[in-house]
């Protein structure tokens, strides 16, 4: 059971998780929301105790701005930590000074809420402080609502982050982040942390390949997988963002984040509002595995499904990229479909290269209708046939997009993000179109909305292949053009919230060159994402196990391709490319037609083989049982929330001679109990397999093993 509670004589509320406790009050002179805690269960006493401290231990350190941990705070004053809030007001006046308003605490959204309003002094700016909670998670949503409550002059927002998390005082902190690039995407990366800044940030428009909005803190060295105090945040928002994480000389430590302020003034006019989006936080003591399988859960519970109704389990399909590249054809699609079908897959996709002029990427985009020679018949006659074979059709689309060589650049060159006696930056041949401008986005919706509702297309592969550049918008010079920023994520959401909306059962895989956007944000409106173009199966260990720390597998789409991978060379076997695409909703993306038979129908069962624990790895806990940060064997289990069956993947990397990875122990099991493996029969006890281990084997170069086991 989760909680929100006030107490009147402090002005103190108190939010309860499962877990964890959060603390916050109305500072003595009713001029800040003092932060009071935030971490193991507390009591409205302890609260209460919390509050009647002394808002610092020295006078000195107050008088330099070394003020007290803040729940939102605003530039002006002695305060120089980094702010949650900078404004101009019309009169050029730019400090803010704050007086609390009131609260509201309420039951919404399948979850409970506390609302702390707070208002200038002098002008009319109001701040709502949200935080919601649930039942059943020790998530807290935190976001901010900026209002103008004036009828005169506008309000410059400079600077506005959804929230600012304070940790408990301390010196030395370990942070843990996700980083990387193009193929080689969320690398989980440490650092310790001594008194300054640390920024993570995208300033390109998208959340990014090399930073995601994702931290786990813990006090310097004192959490392993299983066990410690970890605090970690993730932000729900895919345009530019930013975390600021700052440890002041005298041990405070915050976390505050949101919108990237980077270029991007946002004016506010009389009446109107900012709803800053989701940053999510959560404290665990159960190590980074017991943190990253809270994220899980609150993820199937509250992002994709809801606490009463989990979310599908993903499809495994096939996509047609790395196939055939842009020469897709009715016929070569039958062909791959056919073969696909007969593997047991449920979902094809054909991916880039069917609309028209799309004969290389240098031209189509922005011209969203089957391209007549590829497809003189149209897309149904493919659509019908992959129907028939036992599948769903699912087809790529790049709509934010444009080449120069299209239909709609010739028509509308003005509808691309451009300056004046500037040159529009081509990447990959293309241009990004102004989805901030109302009315391109009401074009991208249309063309979209008419190509599912024209063709029973149940699943889009939605792919952003580059970031913006020069984000000008010379029709708005004078009037705020730099919003553009904020809202071509907005209009993006509104456009994806409005085709799920009016299309029942239609699924998105939010896709930008491999990973480039995957954050809380988007998966509220995408079942999965394309987490890397990088299919190398022994590379993806690596990037899968960065994204499984913060995001659930069940939206982790992982692609089975050829050997040698057709990125690196790299040759692997059949077995190790389906192991390591077994973490995640497995799909097939190799050139079918080049497989011999044999393959594909090895194939064929190792793709029963993963229906069989498709539950376990989807909606199961996960335990890191080893990781290739600590020797030559990676090795994950999920295990059933009843605990009843359990599955085991483990995967080698090049090992020297000699080298012998003796037993894995397994976690989280009934030491009473046994457990019998699906395929051998064999029968291990509980306690033997938790505290002497899975007997493995020798393991040769990018050997792999699947073990599915079932309580007895
Ligand atoms: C980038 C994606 O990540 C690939 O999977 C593929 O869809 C290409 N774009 C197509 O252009």
């Amino acid at each position: 059971m989760s909680s929100v509670s006030y107490d009147e004589q402090s002005r103190t509320w108190l939010l309860r998780t499962p877990n964890s406790a959060y603390g916050l009050g109305v500072s003595a002179d009713g001029t800040s929301v003092r932060h009071l805690h935030w971490g193991g269960p507390i009591g409205q006493a302890d609260l209460r105790a919390l509050a009647a401290e002394a808002p610092d231990d020295t006078a000195v350190r107050v008088a330099w701005g070394e003020e007290d941990p803040a729940e939102f705070t605003a530039w002006g004053g002695l305060r120089y930590d980094e702010p949650s809030l900078k404004v101009d007001f019309a009169d050029g006046t730019r400090a803010i000074e704050w007086r609390y308003h009131g609260h509201r605490i309420a039951e919404e959204d399948g979850g409970r809420t506390l609302t702390v309003e707070l208002r200038d002094r002098s002008y009319p700016l109001g701040a709502e402080l949200c935080y919601r909670i649930f039942d059943d998670s020790d998530v807290i949503e935190r976001w901010a609502r900026l209002r103008h409550l004036g009828d005169d002059g506008p309000i410059v927002v400079r600077q506005a982050y959804s929230a600012n998390w304070c940790l408990p005082r301390d010196q030395a902190w370990r942070l843990r982040y996700l980083q990387g690039g193009h193929l080689v995407e969320t690398q989980l990366t440490e650092t310790a942390l001594r008194p300054g800044k640390f920024v993570l940030e995208s300033r390109r428009g998208i959340t990014s390949h090399q930073a995601n909005p994702w931290f786990a803190l813990d006090r310097a060295g004192t959490a392993t997988e299983e066990a410690g105090e970890v605090w970690s945040g993730a932000l729900a928002w895919s345009g530019s963002w930013k975390l600021v994480v700052e440890l002041t000389p005298a041990g405070n430590l915050h976390v505050t984040g949101g919108y990237n302020e980077f270029d991007s003034p946002f004016t506010l006019a009389p009446g109107a509002e900012l709803v800053l989006p989701v940053f999510a936080g959560m404290y665990g003591n159960h190590g980074m595995v017991g943190v990253s399988r809270e994220w899980h859960a609150y993820q199937l519970g509250h992002v994709l499904g809801s606490p009463s109704q989990r979310p599908p389990l993903r499809p495994v399909l096939y996509n047609s990229w790395e196939a055939t590249y842009f020469n897709v054809d009715e016929r070569s699609q039958t062909r791959l479909a056919e073969l696909a079908a007969e593997m047991g897959v449920e979902l094809f996709v054909v991916d880039d290269g069917w609309f028209t002029g799309r004969a290389s990427d240098r031209a189509g985009l922005g011209d969203w209708v089957a391209d007549p020679v590829k497809f003189p018949r149209g897309l149904d006659p493919l659509i019908e046939r992959v129907e028939k074979l036992g599948m769903r059709f699912g087809l790529w689309v790049e709509p934010e997009m444009v080449n120069a060589d299209s239909m709609l650049y010739r028509d509308h060159p003005d509808w691309v993000y451009h300056f004046p006696n500037r040159r529009r930056t081509e990447k990959r041949n293309q241009l990004v179109l102004n989805l901030g401008r109302p009315d391109v986005a009401e074009w991208v919706h249309a063309s979209i909305d008419r190509l599912v509702s024209e063709h029973p297309i149940s699943f889009l592969k939605w792919d952003m292949n580059r970031h913006i550049s020069e984000a000008g918008w010379p029709a708005e010079t004078g009037r705020n053009p730099e919003r553009a920023w904020i809202d071509h994520t907005r209009h993006l959401y509104e456009i994806l919230d409005r085709l799920r909306a009016d299309h029942p059962g239609l699924e998105i895989e939010s896709c930008s060159g491999g990973g480039g956007r995957v954050d809380l944000g988007i998966l509220s409106r995408a079942e999965q994402t394309w987490p890397s173009d990088n299919t190398d199966a022994s590379d993806r260990i690596a990037i899968q196990d960065g994204y499984a720390h913060a995001y659930a597998p069940i939206t982790m789409t992982c692609w089975v391709t050829d050997s040698p991978n057709p990125i690196t060379g790299r040759r692997l076997p059949l077995p190790y490319r389906f192991h390591v695409a077994m973490a995640g909703a497995l799909g097939i993306g190799g050139d079918l037609l080049a497989w011999p038979e044999g393959e594909r129908a090895a194939a064929a069962d190792l793709v029963a083989a993963y229906k069989a624990i498709r539950p376990l790895v989807q909606y199961g806990r996960l335990y890191r049982l080893a990781s290739l940060r600590d020797g030559t064997v990676a090795a994950s289990q999920y295990l059933a929330d009843d605990g009843a069956e359990l599955a085991v993947l483990a995967w080698w990397r090049p090992r020297s001679f000699g080298v012998w990875a003796g037993r894995l122990r397994l976690a989280g099991l009934d030491a009473a109990a046994r457990y019998q493996d699906a395929a051998t029969g064999e029968v291990y006890g509980g306690g033997l397999l938790m505290h002497s281990g899975l007997p493995l084997p020798t393991g040769l170069e990018y050997d792999s093993m699947l073990v599915h086991l079932i309580r007895v």
